[in-house]
């Protein structure tokens, strides 16, 4: 299977339990740090390279709103004869309404799964897998529903999804009209910030992205600060719950259940937090001024998804013993387990894949952070599995 390397880790379970040969797309990284879209050309070189590919997965949105282009995309699977399935996890809201882009099962994508408890108001565990063609055999996917859910769907849940969407039916276009007023509203409101930067489409090249969903709020410290501050700065003196931080941004999801209220709170918060910041910054500009100081050079994330060297796929890896070592002595070892950030859960190194110093580095930095690394545990040394034969 060709998939793309920013998929969920959910992907990579699957990988693991029917022991897939995997083959990864690079998503580019946008010069914000931020990863971004798969394009047609690079699926479409990979199935000429690789002949045996029998499907193609992929995430669009990511976390940050970054949507591939579809459409161009199942047409080269389907030229290739093989199904395209996309993770719309973040996807649920895109084709109601609201100016939004279009959702991938408009866009000839074969199967698409859709969490509509993260855009949508509907009670966690709630998603949706769409078939929309006959790549894909539904009664096989029947059959592995009854393997990998439980027996025991809740009511609670089915009767919430029945809610939300009779709520989409008949309030649908008011509440999406409603929605895209706030947001452009809200996006209008922030250009004046000096400091703190809000992402928008006009930050990424078409190389970058193919589009951009604008209902994820982005917002970069801008001053050289970690995320993590201005996390614990909007939770603690705001009291508002963003939903994810990096290295140097902090992401608030919105949806059609966001008042006026809530996103006058934002814009408060953001342009007291910007003046508070605007001394530092300004000596941080002054400081930097005259040497070429570019946004790449500052991204975080282009530096630690990179691709590693690998020895084996990840089925074959996690069949071997391992053991767990101090960072330092793992270089030069093959990773017997992920190591991810938590968000978004997207892999750094996966089983199988060569530590490098590099990456050893790029693992302290995001501790340096107080980001949440999962696969390294912290006893007196922080340390990592590796496979041990
Ligand atoms: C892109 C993506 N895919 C899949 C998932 C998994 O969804 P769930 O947690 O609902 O199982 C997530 C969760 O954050 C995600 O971000």
């Amino acid at each position: 299977v060709l998939v793309a390397r920013n998929c969920h880790k959910a992907v990579y379970h699957a990988l693991y339990l029917n022991e897939l040969q995997a083959e990864y797309l690079y998503p580019a990284i946008a010069r914000n740090g931020v990863q971004g879209q798969i394009t047609a050309t690079q699926a479409e070189a990979s199935l000429r390279e690789n002949p045996d590919i029998a499907a193609v997965i992929l995430t669009s949105p990511t976390y940050e709103g970054i949507i591939s282009d579809i459409k161009g995309i199942s047409e080269v699977c389907h030229r290739y004869g093989v199904p395209l399935i996309v993770d719309e996890a973040h996807g649920a809201h895109l084709g109601l309404g609201g100016e939004f882009p279009e959702n991938a099962v408009r866009q000839g994508a074969d199967a698409v799964i859709m969490s509509m408890h993260k855009t949508l108001p509907s009670f966690t565990q709630t998603a949706l897998l769409h078939l929309t063609s006959e790549r894909i055999d539904a009664e096989e996917v029947e059959r592995y529903l009854g393997i990998f859910e439980t027996s025991s769907p809740s009511y609670l849940f089915m009767a919430g999804m029945d809610a939300c969407v009779r709520m989409l039916k008949e309030q649908g276009a008011q509440l999406f009209a409603d929605y895209r007023r706030r947001l452009l509203d809200f996006y209008g409101r922030v250009s004046d910030l000096k400091c703190l930067h809000v992402m928008t489409a006009a930050d990424f090249t078409a190389e970058e992205a193919f589009c951009v969903d604008d209902s994820k709020i982005v917002i970069f410290t801008g001053s050289g600060r970690a995320g993590e501050e201005l996390y614990h700065i909007f939770l603690e003196k705001y009291k508002l719950q963003m939903e994810m931080v990096s290295g140097d941004y902090v992401l608030g999801m919105t949806s059609i259940m966001d008042t006026q209220e809530g996103f006058d709170r934002l814009l408060t918060a953001l342009h007291e937090i910007d003046n508070e910041l605007y001394a530092d910054c300004s000596r941080l500009v002054k400081e930097s001024a005259g040497e070429e100081q570019s946004v790449e050079a500052n991204s975080f994330v282009r530096s630690i998804y990179v691709p590693n060297p690998r020895e084996m796929q990840i089925y074959q890896a996690m069949a071997l013993a391992y053991r767990e070592v101090p960072l330092d002595e793992a270089v030069g070892a093959m990773a017997a387990d992920y190591v991810y950030l938590y968000p978004p859960g997207i892999p750094i190194i996966v089983p199988g894949e060569i530590i490098t110093a590099a990456f050893v580095e790029h693992i302290r930095q995001c501790i340096r952070l107080g980001l949440k690394v999962q696969g390294i545990t912290e006893t007196d040394l922080f340390r990592i599995k590796i496979v041990y034969f």
